[in-house]
């Protein structure tokens, strides 16, 4: 039915598809590890940033079955600065519930901490190479485009996403979905003059026009942290606020000098971190001299680059 659209999609994909990405290329019998490993990174990640992380976190885990002895700190250094950390509590706590032994069907895969539709669909059809369709915000951005949907749910794009499959090839069907999503058919200026598809898709005289979600309303915070230097050490707690992550401590306010601020977004907030120094201790704090495997909160990290530079 869709033999037109799928061959112009493979030919797109074959020649400025993303065909080299490590974990399009993974193979025996950890690739769908690897797979598993690699999407939970890529949600709300950007390409680029997630490729340094998941060549380490793969080095230091290289199978399912390492990483479920692993120590939930030494997954939580591997994860430093990539944000949104449950991601990797909830990766450790599938290896240690199945005990390295990573499912290979929706229903066991979706009973997994942290794993929804999607990730269960491309931990199927990118790992174990099971012909299954999925969406995720850029494949359900197309599917909406492309077959003009003005109301939909759950379901409906499910069921598209299936109809849409390519059976002859389900692994490059859907990883060109996700490019096409991602380079071709973006939210603000989708590039409709070079995309494969154009010819038949229902959405193209007005692409912009399809309402995908709520936009985000943030909140401006701005948090006050405060910097205890002593003997080389600094003070720092892990801050039950933070995911459990060595933190700077809060403070109301200081009269001590002013050393800077940064930015910071977390979920809904704005954060306008200010970091000032302080003469007493805060209780329950530690000092902390080696930063090295020190499992912290991103914006730990800004601050604590602030304050590197600072004492450059
Ligand atoms: N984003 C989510 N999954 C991806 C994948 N397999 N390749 C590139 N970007 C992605």
């Amino acid at each position: 039915m869709f033999q037109k659209a799928h061959d112009s999609l493979l030919r797109w994909y074959g020649l400025y598809g993303r065909k080299d990405l490590p974990w399009r290329n993974l193979v025996g019998e950890n690739a769908a590890y690897g797979v598993y490993v690699s999407e939970i990174m890529l949600q709300q990640t950007r390409v680029n940033v997630v490729l340094d992380y998941f060549y380490r976190f793969m080095q230091k885990f290289p199978t399912f079955k390492d990483l479920s002895l692993a120590k939930e700190d030494e997954v939580l250094v591997l994860w430093r600065g990539l944000g949104y950390y449950s991601r990797a509590k909830n990766l450790l706590k599938s290896a240690q519930d199945t005990r390295g032994n990573l499912p290979n069907t929706f229903a066991e895969l979706k009973a997994l901490s942290g794993i929804g539709d999607y990730t269960a669909g491309a931990i199927l059809c990118f790992g174990y190479h099971q012909a299954v369709g999925f969406y995720d915000t850029n494949i359900k951005r197309f599917l909406v485009r492309y077959f003009g949907l003005q109301s939909f749910n759950h379901k409906i794009l499910k069921e598209y996403a299936e109809k849409f499959l390519n059976f002859q090839n389900p692994f490059d069907h859907n990883q060109a979905l996700l490019d096409l999503g991602a380079l071709v058919c973006t939210a603000k200026s989708p590039k409709c003059y070079i995309c494969p598809l154009n010819n038949t898709c229902k959405g193209r005289e007005d692409p912009l026009s399809f309402v995908l979600h709520k936009k985000i309303e943030y909140e401006n915070l701005v948090l006050r942290f405060g910097i205890y230097q002593e003997r080389g050490g600094v003070a720092m707690f892990r801050d039950k606020k933070w995911n459990n992550l060595y933190s700077f401590p809060e403070i109301l306010v200081s009269t001590e000098e002013y050393l800077g601020s940064v930015r910071h977004t977390r979920t809904k907030y704005k954060i306008q971190a200010e970091v000032y120094k302080i003469t007493t201790m805060p209780k329950d704090t530690e000092l902390i001299r080696d930063f090295e495997d020190l499992p912290m909160s991103s914006l730990g990290l800004k601050i604590l680059k602030l304050i590197n530079r600072i004492k450059k």
